[in-house]
């Protein structure tokens, strides 16, 4: 069952009425399920039981520090793409050597920082990459610990902003460069080589590509095991999707049966990275209606959200489920969702059958993932609270931006 159901005829995270958290706190608000994080969280464990297996959380997908420490407690380890996100895990107590180091750009700082933290893996993307971090470790007298995220060509059959394993991608090496680099790797003084990864994209319904990828990686570990270069783990990346309208996701066994039978009986250890899985579902977005619109074409109901604070609609055209907290009788209409911010692509849904009255409340779900973590300023709008349920108790996690400390860091001329 949903943590996020009705009771009594109102919409609870856990046992709280969502009501009670928007009169202390405020409109907008994301709230999260401390339950619902575990609960997605065991299910990995469970599907992994029996095997050398690390969950390193996607840090990208939802970066609170409260999640972050929700993780940290249940022993995930962490996938990062920046400086800043490996802060945030440092501050949320995460173990820095179950961390592995994601992305196309890292700069001298970020290897700097994640080297002196003792970090577990980078994943390095480029040779110049390479290259980079042997000059940098040498510099600290460290040695890096290195994988290489091959491109493994494999369609994942998701939307093209977020397919991330084909040729045309800008991530990871090529497969047929894999090989050269692990050599070349061999011979760079300050690095260790650890293991291999790829990630294929996000949002993947069908476990079948994922299988594909990991079959195609397992052949590039037995090529390199034959030139004496045997690997210690195998990163296959998160991607794993969810359940937004009807997708009937798999769950994390479902998912993960196929490429683990690809994997059986090897002994590196295995790596996963999911965000939007562990989080997703168990975060909705609070927002109340300010207006509604009655047009000749449209029912608009503009709500206090926009697309500052969930960017998704706009940017992928994603849909949302939109419930009332308070469920009321009335006429139902057709209502596009939408929130101050002056483009017309801000919407969080289109032509919602809603009965719907100024001053509701409604809750735009499985906003856990790529939420709060993507929003912006935009139009000057502080960013909004969030909230975690745990239980009966409410903890506010981050406190709703304040004006002032949106232009703070700015100057005027003199
Ligand atoms: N590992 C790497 C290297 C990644 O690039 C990503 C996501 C993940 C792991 C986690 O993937 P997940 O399990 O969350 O699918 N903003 C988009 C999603 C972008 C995903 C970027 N990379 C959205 O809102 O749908």
């Amino acid at each position: 069952m949903s943590v996020f159901a009705l009771k009594n005829g109102v919409l609870h995270a856990e046992d709280v009425a969502l009501g009670d958290i928007a009169a202390r706190f405020g409109t907008p608000c994301y709230v999260y399920s401390r339950a619902a994080l575990s609960r997605a969280f065991a299910a990995y464990r469970d599907a992994l039981a029996g095997r050398d297996a690390t969950v390193c959380y996607a840090v990208k997908a939802n970066s609170n520090l409260a999640v972050l420490n929700v993780f940290a407690r249940l022993g995930a380890g962490f996938d990062i793409v920046s400086g800043g996100e490996l802060a945030r895990v440092l501050k949320a107590g995460g173990d820095a050597g179950k961390v592995v180091f994601s992305g196309v750009g890292k700069s001298r700082d970020e290897m700097r920082a994640a080297l002196e933290a003792g970090i577990y893996c980078f994943n390095v993307e480029s040779a110049a990459e390479l290259e980079r971090l042997d000059e940098v470790a040498g510099a600290l007298g460290k040695r890096a610990p290195i994988a290489f995220r091959v491109n493994p060509d494999v369609d994942p059959k998701t939307h093209p902003y977020i397919s991330t394993g084909l040729k045309t991608s800008k991530f990871g090496v090529p497969y047929a460069e894999a090989l050269p680099l692990y050599r070349c790797a061999r011979e760079l003084p300050h690095l260790d080589i650890r293991g291999i990864g790829c990630h294929i994209g996000s949002q993947l319904l069908d476990p079948a590509p994922a299988a594909e990828a990991a079959g195609k990686v397992l052949a590039l570990v037995d090529a390199l095991a034959a030139e004496g270069i045997p690997l210690a783990h195998i990163d296959i990346g998160g991607g794993m999707g969810i359940d937004y309208r009807d997708e009937h996701a798999p769950s994390a066994a479902e998912y993960l049966a196929p490429t683990l039978q690809v994997l059986a009986g090897r002994r590196e250890r295995l790596l996963l990275e999911p965000g939007r899985s562990l989080v997703g579902n168990a975060g909705l977005l609070l927002t109340r209606v300010e207006f509604l619109k009655h047009g000749a074409e449209k029912n608009f109901a503009v709500v206090d959200a926009a697309m500052n604070d969930l960017a998704r609609p706009a940017l992928y055209d994603a849909w949302h489920d939109i419930q009332p907290v308070a469920p009321h009788d009335g006429a139902i209409h057709a209502y596009d969702i939408v929130g101050p911010v002056c483009e017309s692509g801000d919407f969080l849904g289109h032509g919602r059958e809603l009965s719907l009255r100024a001053g509701d409340l409604l809750a735009v779900m499985s906003a856990g993932a790529y939420g709060m973590a993507m929003s912006s300023n935009y139009n000057t709008r502080p960013r909004a609270a969030e909230v975690m349920v745990d239980g009966a108790e409410i903890h506010l996690v981050r406190r709703r931006e304040a004006l002032a400390e949106l232009f703070a860091a700015e100057t005027a001329l003199p």
